[in-house]
């Protein structure tokens, strides 16, 4: 069980609604965003979801044990703008990394542009952000993390790309909640960084990207780019190094290739 007492007391989040079951957090986290009111950071979560979203077409399996969960976030009052996003997107992941740090110390921890988190060489998180229409200031970040769901006895095609850290830790559950609290601090320091121009962002998150150096395809709608990643740069832009020049992507999925 989440203790929300401890969430409101010792982090940044103003509001908490944790749900036994919903559809999908970030469509709640959306319908609470239209009023105006309410005080954000809003936090949304829920054990289960049987709608779970994922970026583009995909789904989110949300296992029981997993920690899903998105906040409303008022961009304005933390002195970010809405065309922040693509930083924001990625101080997110960071700051999923850094929880993963904190929490397995000497673990393997990755970052695979834009928005999926690795630990020991698989998929342990993906991040899905939206803008809430009604209100243009505001920002839904949706976090799956996969915390005490094991993978141990997954079809070999999802263990193969998918895992979590009851898994990395040879067994040992976590507590969620305490999980959640090293997130959302990481997240709160993270965001003011970026806010007052003091977050190394690109140094940060280049030391944990798992593609630099390494031959990928970029696909976006039906064009597809080979190249080897050259890292990422100050906008948020993927670099790859195709055999004619330096090219900068925003948008579309990679795919390792080595
Ligand atoms: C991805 O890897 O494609 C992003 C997955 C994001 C999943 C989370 S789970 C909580 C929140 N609610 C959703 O419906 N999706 C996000």
């Amino acid at each position: 069980m989440i203790d929300t007492a401890r969430l409101l007391a010792e982090t940044c989040v103003r509001n908490v609604e944790w749900l036994d079951e919903v559809g999908s957090t970030n469509d709640r986290a959306l319908q609470l965003s239209i009023d105006p009111l309410i005080e954000t950071p809003y936090l949304v979560g829920a054990d289960r979801q049987w709608a779970g979203r994922g970026r583009g077409s995909n789904q989110w399996w949300g296992a029981d044990g997993s920690l899903m969960f998105s906040i409303v976030v008022g961009m304005s009052a933390l002195n970010l703008t809405p065309a922040d996003w693509p930083h924001f997107s990625l101080v997110t992941g960071l700051a999923i990394a850094e929880t993963l740090s904190k929490t397995l110390p000497g673990a393997n921890v990755g970052l695979k542009w834009p928005n999926d988190v690795w630990l020991e060489g698989r998929k342990v998180s993906g991040i899905l952000i939206e803008q809430c229409e009604r209100q243009s200031d505001r920002l839904i970040v949706g976090v799956g993390l996969n915390v005490n769901n094991s993978f141990a006895t997954a079809p070999a095609e999802l263990k193969g790309i998918a895992t979590s850290m009851v898994d990395a830790a040879g067994g040992t559950e976590f507590s969620r909640t305490d999980v959640l609290i090293t997130f959302l601090t990481c997240w709160s320091e993270l965001t003011e960084q970026l806010a007052r121009n003091k977050l190394s962002l690109v140094e940060r998150w280049s030391r944990l990207c798992v593609l630099t150096g390494h031959p990928v395809t970029l696909t976006n709608g039906n064009q597809e780019t080979m190249g080897v990643c050259a890292g990422i740069d100050a906008d948020g832009a993927l670099l790859l190094r195709t055999a004619f020049n330096l090219e900068r992507h925003y948008a579309g999925t990679v795919r390792r290739l080595d």
